[in-house]
């Protein structure tokens, strides 16, 4: 991907594989899978994958096919697991290169079937439970036929069902502990049909770390190994998790509007940065802290209060704190959004920059 260097992220590879460990522990004996969608939350695939699996980590959750690709390159060994796909992808390739696929439809798996019996290779498959959060997945009601036949395809010799899977909200103890139940029951169905699914797995940060119910044998996480909160409640920091990405860039020019002195940073909404964070969040510059009174298409207006700041200084947006800036946790709080949105829309294009 092309970088545009409007601003620069660094990616700190202790702090990535530091977060690993911790969460890696916490829910032992549970495996961890680092979930790596949207370029590692814009962290850069290509170097997170490369630091955890040196770093002895080797179970990756990609999301989409092309992710798993990017992800197998660099982890030939790893367990990859993908579970987006669709008509236009490459399933073939997914499974000759044992990409383990997340299936959430009949149809998904029959399409499985038909190419893992074309290329005569057997596919790696979690099916997936809806239990309650109705993103994808086979309804409880389907849910015997869809084990049926899965069960058909494994004699058949074109599947193994190695997991099972579902998604949970995370939002609610109450509404997760149904879920749970709701897995415990699928689970017990497919027993009852002969699959014993080596792999179940249903939580991802917030769970894993919360929940010792919730983590069966594999946990999926993406925000908590990147410092980042999922959401509300439980945030990295009370966890001892470092954000692995600070966010910054650089003055632009110093002016003088209306009597206050502005500078000018080459970050604006084309960049990811919306109105909302004028008034709300702020920028730190020398280690101290100034607020955005502006943000347009193209760049975001700082008041400097009377500092002495000048023209090519650095500008801190989000970081782990080191040059006096927020959390991005404080900016997503501050823009009532979450973490991984914010970091995915301002660092994606950044010039990503990788330290020890
Ligand atoms: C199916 C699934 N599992 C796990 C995760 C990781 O979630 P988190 O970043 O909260 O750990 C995601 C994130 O989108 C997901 O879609």
């Amino acid at each position: 991907m092309i970088r545009a260097s409007h601003a620069r992220a660094v990616v700190s590879r202790s702090a990535l594989i530091t977060n690993a460990r911790l969460v890696a522990q916490r829910v032992a004996p549970a495996e961890l899978a680092v979930v790596v969608k949207d370029d590692a939350y814009a962290h850069g695939i290509t170097e997170v994958v490369s630091a955890l699996s040196g770093a002895g980590f080797h179970r990756f959750g990609a999301l989409d096919l092309t992710t798993a690709r990017e992800v197998r390159e660099r982890a030939p060994e790893a367990m990859v697991f993908a579970w987006v796909f669709g008509e236009g992808d490459d399933i073939a390739t997914a499974i000759s290169t044992h990409i383990d696929l997340g299936v959430s439809y009949p149809s998904m798996l029959e399409r499985v079937a038909d190419v893992a019996r074309r290329i005569d290779r057997r596919a790696r498959v979690h099916l997936k439970i809806d239990t309650g959060l109705h993103r994808a997945g086979v309804l409880a009601g389907g849910w015997p036929d869809f084990l049926q036949r899965a069960a058909e395809l494994q004699n058949e010799g074109v599947i193994d069902v190695t997991g099972i899977w579902t998604h949970i909200a995370e939002a609610s103890y109450d509404a997760d502990s149904a879920a749970i139940r709701r897995f415990d029951d699928a689970i017990r169905r497919a027993h009852s049909v002969g699959l014993r699914p080596r792999l179940r797995h249903l939580a991802a940060s917030a769970a894993s770390f919360e929940r010792a119910d919730a983590r069966y044998d594999m946990v999926r996480v993406g925000a908590f190994v990147y410092g980042i909160a999922p959401g509300d409640g439980i945030g990295p920091e009370q966890l001892g998790l470092t954000p692995a990405l600070t966010l910054s860039t650089t003055v632009s020019a110093v002016e003088t509007v209306h009597n206050r002195t502005i500078a000018r940073i080459p970050v604006g909404q084309v960049n990811g940065l919306y109105s909302d964070a004028e008034g709300v969040v702020d920028v730190a510059i020398r280690n101290r802290r100034y607020p955005f009174v502006r943000v347009t298409r193209t760049e975001a207006h700082i008041d400097l209060s009377g500092s002495g700041a000048t023209v090519g200084d650095d500008v801190y947006l989000f970081g782990d704190g080191t040059h006096g800036e927020s959390s991005l946790q404080v900016w997503a709080d501050a823009m009532g959004s979450i973490g991984e949105e914010i970091v995915i829309r301002l660092a994606r294009a950044a010039e990503h920059v990788y330290v020890e």
